[in-house]
C-alpha cells in the first residue's frame, strides 16, 4: 500500500543520505571512511554493503529529509527521527557508522549504528526499532547477498555480527548471515531453512557466544536442521579473527574446528563436569535433551550411538533417557 511504499522510499532516501555523508563531507571521511579502512575494510565492500556515516549532529539528518519533502511522523515512524517533549524532532543516529539492514529484494528496512567511542557508558550499537517494514524476527542480516551462495554451498554460516559478516565477504565466505543483536528466532531459521538445512554457528568465543550456541543449537535442531558449531579461541570473533589472521588462515580455522553438535556439546559440558560422576550424568542427560528435539527418528539413532561412544555409556541407557524425556514432554 502507498505508506508502506512511503517507508520503503524514506529507508531507501536516508541510506543515500549515510552513504553520502561517508564518502563526500568532510567529517563523513575524516571519522567514518577512516574507521572503516582502519578496521581493514576495502572500499569495494563498504560500497557493497551501502556503509554509511551519521554526522555528530542533532538535527542533521532529519533536518535535511523534512526539507526535502519527507513526513516527519513517517520518519518518527520507522525511527529514523525521535520525538521530543515540544514535539521537535532529532536524529536517532549521530556520530556513529551505519550498517544499513536490507530485505530480501536488498531494500533498506533498518539500520545499525555503531559508535566510534570506547566509553563504556555509550552504547555500542543503536538499532532501528520494529516498524511496519522492519520485523526483526524473520531478519537475517546479509541474507540478500548470501541467498545464492546459500544455496550453492548447500550450508550457511550463522555469527552474531554485522562486523563479522562483512569481513567475511572481504575473506570470500559468502554463505553467511547474522541475528544481529536479536537473540535467534524460529522466523529467522524458517528463513535460512529455504535455503539450505545445513548451518555452521560461528558465535564469539566467550561466555555470551557460547549460551548463545547452545540455546540456537537446540532452536535449530528442533527445526530439522544438521548443525555444525565452532567457536574462535582467546574471545575473537569472525570478524577480528578474518582481520587479524588473514582470509586463508581464517578458511582453514574454520574447515578445520567446526564440529557436529553432539560433540561440541558433550565436551563443552564435560570441560565442567571433569570427573565428578554426578556432574557427568547430568552432562549425559542434556546432551540427551538436544537429541531429543530432533525430528527424524534415523538422525536420533545416529547420534545415540555417537553418544555412546562419545561419553562410553551403553546405548540402551541413552534410548531410556531419551524416551524418559520423550514422555515427559508429551
Ligand atoms: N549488538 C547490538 N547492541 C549492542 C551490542 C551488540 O545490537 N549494544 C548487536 C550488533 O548487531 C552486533 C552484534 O550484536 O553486531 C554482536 O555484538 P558484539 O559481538 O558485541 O559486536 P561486534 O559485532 O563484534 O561489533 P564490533 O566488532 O564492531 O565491536
Ligand atoms: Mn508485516
Ligand atoms: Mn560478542
Ligand atoms: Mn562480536
Ligand atoms: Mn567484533
Amino acid at each position: 500500500q502507498d505508506k508502506r511504499e512511503s517507508l520503503f522510499a524514506l529507508s531507501q532516501w536516508a541510506g543515500k543520505y549515510f552513504k553520502d555523508q561517508l564518502w563526500n563531507s568532510d567529517t563523513g571521511k575524516a571519522i567514518g571512511l577512516a574507521y572503516f579502512k582502519e578496521r581493514g575494510y576495502r572500499e569495494d565492500i563498504i560500497k557493497k554493503f551501502d556503509l554509511g556515516y551519521s554526522p555528530d549532529q542533532w538535527t542533521a539528518m532529519t533536518d535535511t529529509a523534512i526539507k526535502e519533502g519527507f513526513n516527519s511522523e513517517y520518519l518518527k515512524e520507522i525511527g529514523l527521527s525521535i520525538e521530543r517533549d515540544d514535539k521537535s524532532f532529532y536524529d536517532r543516529f549521530r556520530a556513529r557508522v551505519i550498517f544499513p539492514i536490507h530485505n530480501l529484494t536488498g531494500r533498506i528496512i533498518g539500520f545499525g549504528g555503531r559508535t566510534l567511542k570506547t566509553e563504556k557508558s555509550v552504547p555500542k550499537y543503536v538499532n532501528s526499532p520494529e516498524s511496519e517494514i522492519y520485523h526483526k524476527s524473520d531478519v537475517l542480516y546479509g541474507l540478500n547477498f548470501a541467498k545464492k551462495p546459500i544455496l550453492d554451498n548447500d550450508s550457511c554460516y550463522l555469527v552474531e555480527g554485522y562486523a563479522d559478516v562483512i569481513s567475511m565477504h572481504q575473506a570470500g565466505v559468502e554463505n553467511v548471515v547474522s541475528s544481529s543483536g536479536t537473540s535467534l528466532t524460529t522466523g529467522q531459521i524458517k528463513l535460512i531453512s529455504r535455503y539450505t538445512k545445513n548451518i555452521v554457528i560461528l558465535y564469539d568465543g566467550d561466555a555470551a557466544g557460547i549460551k548463545a550456541s547452545l540455546r540456537g543449537t537446540d532452536m535449530l535442531l528442533e527445526e530439522g536442521l544438521n548443525v555444525k558449531v565452532l567457536l574462535f579461541p582467546d574471545g575473537n570473533d569472525p570478524d577480528s579473527y578474518v582481520q587479524k589472521y588473514g582470509s586463508d588462515a581464517f578458511k582453514n580455522y574454520i574447515a578445520e574446528h567446526q564440529e557436529d553438535f553432539v560433540f561440541y556439546k558433550t565436551n563443552i559440558l564435560l570441560k565442567d563436569a571433569k570427573n565428578d560422576p554426578i556432574k557427568r550424568a547430568e552432562v549425559i542427560r542434556e546432551v540427551v535433551q538436544s537429541i531429543a528435539l530432533i525430528p527424524d527418528e534415523i538422525k536420533v539413532s545416529v547420534y545415540i550411538r555417537q553418544c555412546s561412544g562419545l561419553l562410553d555409556i551403553e546405548e540402551r541407557v541413552l534410548l531410556s533417557e531419551l524416551n524418559k524425556i520423550r514422555i515427559g514432554k508429551s
